[in-house]
Parts: C-alpha cells; sequence; structure tokens
C-alpha cells in the first residue's frame, strides 16, 4: 500500500494516474458522440435514448465516476507539471517550449476551456438555464425531448459558436493528450511515430466530427423543422 502511495508522489506514477483517466475521458467522449448521433435517426430514437441513461439506476454511479475521472485527471495534470516544471531548469523548459507544437502550448488552456465549456453545457442542457426555450419540452410520449432542445439551442448562432469552438480545442487537447497517453504505456520507439500520430489524429477527429456535425447540420438547416 505504501509503495503505491509513494508511485503516486512520482513523476511516472502520475503521467499513468493522467494517461488512464484520460484514456476513460476519451471512451466516454467516444460513446457519447455516438449517442448524440442518434439525432439522425429522428426524435423517437435520440428521446428514447436519453429516457433510457436518465432512468437508469445506475446513472449517479456513473455520474460520481464521471466526476471522479474529471477531478483525478485535473488535479494530476496540474501537480505533473508543477513537478516537472520544478524539476527543469529555466533555459531548457525555454528550448522545450519552441520544440512543442501548437497543440502541446495551448494543453492547459485548451483544457480550462474544456472545463469552462462542460460548465456551459450542463447549464444548457442538464439544467436548462441558458440557451432559448425550445418549442416544448416533453415529447408525445412524455419524454424530455431532447431532439428538440438540440434543435433549438444550435439554431442559435451563439449556442452553436461556443459549441464549435469547444470542439475544435477539444480535438486540439486530444491529439496532444493521445499521443503523451501511448507515449505512457511505452509505445514511444522513433519508428512508430507516424503510426501514433495517424492514430491519434483519427481519433480526435472522429469525436470531433462526431459532436460538430449536429450543431452544422442544424445551422445549414438539414437537421431540425424542415430538415428532420
Ligand atoms: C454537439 C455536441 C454535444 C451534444 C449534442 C451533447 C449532448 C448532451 C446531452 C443531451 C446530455 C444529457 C443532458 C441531460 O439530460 O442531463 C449531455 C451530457 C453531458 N455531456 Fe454532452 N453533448 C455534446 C458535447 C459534449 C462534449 C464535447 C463534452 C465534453 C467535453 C460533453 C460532456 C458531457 C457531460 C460531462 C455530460 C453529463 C453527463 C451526465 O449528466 O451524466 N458533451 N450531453
Amino acid at each position: 500500500m505504501n509503495r503505491l502511495v509513494r508511485l503516486f508522489g512520482t513523476s511516472i506514477g502520475r503521467k499513468a494516474v493522467v494517461a488512464a483517466t484520460g484514456a476513460l475521458l476519451t471512451a466516454f467522449l467516444l460513446v457519447h458522440a455516438a449517442g448524440n448521433l442518434l439525432i439522425l435517426k429522428g426524435p423517437d430514437a435520440l428521446n428514447g435514448y436519453a429516457d433510457w441513461l436518465q432512468g437508469h439506476p445506475l446513472l449517479w454511479v456513473f455520474r460520481a465516476g464521471l466526476l471522479a475521472l474529471i477531478a483525478v485527471h485535473v488535479t494530476t495534470t496540474v501537480q505533473l507539471t508543477r513537478q516537472n516544471r520544478a524539476a527543469r531548469p529555466l533555459q531548457y523548459r525555454q528550448l522545450n517550449r519552441r520544440g512543442t507544437g501548437l497543440p502541446g502550448r495551448l494543453m492547459p488552456w485548451s483544457g480550462l476551456a474544456i472545463l469552462v465549456f462542460v460548465v456551459f453545457h450542463l447549464l444548457h442542457l442538464t439544467l436548462r438555464w441558458v440557451g432559448p426555450e425550445p418549442a416544448r419540452l416533453h415529447d408525445a410520449a412524455g419524454r424530455i425531448d431532447v431532439h428538440a432542445l438540440l434543435i433549438s439551442g444550435f439554431s442559435h448562432p451563439f449556442v452553436a459558436g461556443v459549441y464549435l469552438v469547444a470542439i475544435g480545442l477539444l480535438a486540439l487537447h486530444l491529439v496532444h493528450a493521445l499521443q503523451g497517453m501511448v507515449q505512457t504505456i511505452g509505445f514511444n520507439h522513433e519508428s512508430y511515430q507516424p503510426l501514433v500520430r495517424g492514430f491519434t489524429i483519427v481519433i480526435s477527429l472522429t469525436i470531433a466530427a462526431g459532436f460538430a456535425s449536429i450543431p452544422l447540420l442544424v445551422l445549414s438547416g438539414m437537421l431540425g423543422a424542415g430538415g428532420g
């Protein structure tokens, strides 16, 4: 037990925690983006899925787990960054910064922006305190009309814009984070790098495209009142 506690205090232990929580959060995003795409099958499919999730006996266990994952991921990342900074002289840090691409340099900001977005997102869809009022809150079957909520929300350019900017930053965050994650599990030989880069870009773009397609389809009029 003592050994485990000591391991979590080391840079390697913390990297492993960030990688494991990041992998689970990425899995959540993949499943979340796929679930949202049920909107393409129409109101009944999306509202039925949302209703099933809302009524699930493990909903609050899942929510508590998600919250814990986010909290551990963020606090361990902050601790790791401080630990790395303290261990490196200023000159080395500046040199290292120059060698890092845009997604890498943006990591703290994209991470913070994603956190702020999640709060906005919950205020919009879970608490429904921000965003336009939908035409109706319940569908004919008495379920929350998530379909109508999304259509009315994304018909508003400001709301759709917030989502699209956040999804863009999420994609940048994921590309860099997934590369770090693959390196942490030891897949860091020079010759694998093109493969690792390709893999991380494909996963990040798949998640971003899944999310972004909904506001884009609504804004373009292909999904919604006239479109479906
Ligand atoms: C177009 C993009 C998105 C749509 C349409 C969407 C839709 C939804 C919906 C309908 C809910 C359930 C609200 C409720 O009934 O309580 C939800 C919850 C949630 N979404 Fe999203 N989402 C999107 C993007 C994202 C992104 C990019 C993230 C994270 C970076 C995210 C994180 C979450 C979280 C953490 C919850 C709370 C889960 C829970 O209450 O159990 N979503 N989203």
